[in-house]
């Protein structure tokens, strides 16, 4: 089936066309119109000005996905959005203009969950990942693990208890004069710092005992320490940016109590759940200090990694039309008085009463 899928729940407005079946799912376009440079101004995302920039780009965004499908809008079967969670502004653009669109086209709107959405990223490069399996989901705002019982069906088995480790990565790379967001260059300077002896320790984010969860609050806190400590000793002013040696060998250690951090957890949580197949999903699974550690991880164990290709570890559209497929499938539909949810505690439940509505 065609469907079109629609995503803006954070600062990427963005629309993709896949051809989905249950032994083919296939990408026909994916369009991505990003706002960081906007917010980077900021240092962070501005959720109005997040949401003004969602009503101005969304109908081109999907304009073009149609036409990059090459396909009309009257060949589409339905059309998939994240509903939740997310900034309840920018969320309910997408909702909005797709239940319009649902409408008007008369075919089914189908309410997905940008979580899982990130773990099906990476079902369009994998044609032999099938459920169940565990899910790692490392994202600006989450860092946790999922048994995925089935496509639709993901039980939380461990979770940040504070801060997500994107949010962190993000901070740290503020702090260090990296522009927003700092994920990304954060991994390169960590890159550029391990090639030096590294003698700084930061505290675990992996919280002590046989838990799945993690904190990431105490580890952000010695790191923002660490840099005004050492700005004061080298005597710079506040917000001094410290010499690219140091700034390097911060950037090097964060990271790698980041990675180690969530390893730790990862064993633990493979050796519990026995899985099979491992996806490692979202934004901070693009992060290549990351993903080295984690194939390491699973050949320990008789376990298949999963990762989506480093362009759909980010927001996108694509993991959104492939989430939505499956919801489809188990006779998950929202009705046009869909409305969006900012928390994952109001997405279960929603989730919940969209469920029952299909099982009648
Ligand atoms: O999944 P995502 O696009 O948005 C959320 O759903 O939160 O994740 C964005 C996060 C940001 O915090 C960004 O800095 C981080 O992913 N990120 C990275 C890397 N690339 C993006 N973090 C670490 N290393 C990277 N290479
Ligand atoms: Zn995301």
């Amino acid at each position: 089936m065609l469907l079109l899928a629609i995503e803006s729940s954070c600062d990427e407005t963005a629309a993709a066309v896949l051809e989905m079946s249950d032994d083919s799912r296939l990408v026909r376009s994916s369009v991505v119109a990003s706002q960081i440079e906007t917010h980077a101004l900021y240092g962070g995302v501005v959720p109005e000005i997040a949401s003004r920039a969602h009503a101005e780009a969304i109908t081109s965004v999907v304009d073009r996905a149609v036409r990059d499908a090459g396909i009309s809008l009257d060949d589409i079967e339905a059309v998939a959005v994240t509903f939740a969670p997310g900034l309840i502004g920018s969320l309910l653009v997408g909702v909005t203009f797709a239940k319009s669109l649902a409408y008007t086209l008369g075919v089914p709107l189908i309410p997905v969950n940008h979580i899982k959405a990130h773990a099906a990223a990476a079902y369009t490069d994998n044609p032999d990942l099938t459920a169940p399996y565990l899910a790692l989901i490392v994202s600006g705002g989450h860092t946790s693990l999922y048994d995925v019982r089935d496509y639709t069906d993901f039980v939380e088995i461990g979770a940040s208890r504070d801060d997500a480790a994107g949010e962190a990565f993000d901070k740290i790379g503020r702090v260090l004069g990296l522009p927003y967001p700092g994920g990304a260059a954060m991994d390169r300077l960590a890159t550029k710092g391990m090639e030096s002896p590294v003698s700084i320790k930061f505290p675990s984010p992996a919280i002590p005992g046989d838990n799945l969860d993690f904190s990431f609050s105490g580890l952000k806190t010695a790191a923002l320490n660490y840099i005004h400590t050492e700005c004061q000793r080298m005597g710079l002013p506040d917000k001094g940016i410290l010499p690219e040696e140091k700034r390097a060998e911060i950037a090097a250690a964060f990271t790698t109590t980041v990675v180690e951090g969530i390893c730790q957890k990862l064993r633990l949580a493979l050796e519990t759940t026995n899985a099979k197949r491992l996806v490692m999903a979202g934004g901070v699974a693009a992060n290549s200090h990351l993903r080295r550690a984690v194939e390491k991880v699973v050949k320990d164990f008789d376990c298949q990694l999963y990762m989506p290709p480093i362009s759909l570890c980010g927001d996108n559209a694509v993991m959104v039309g492939a989430q939505g497929y499956y919801e489809y499938r188990s006779g998950v539909r929202a009705g046009i008085d869909l409305n969006a949810y900012a928390s994952d505690e109001a997405a279960e439940e929603a989730e919940i009463r969209f469920r029952r509505a299909a099982d009648v």
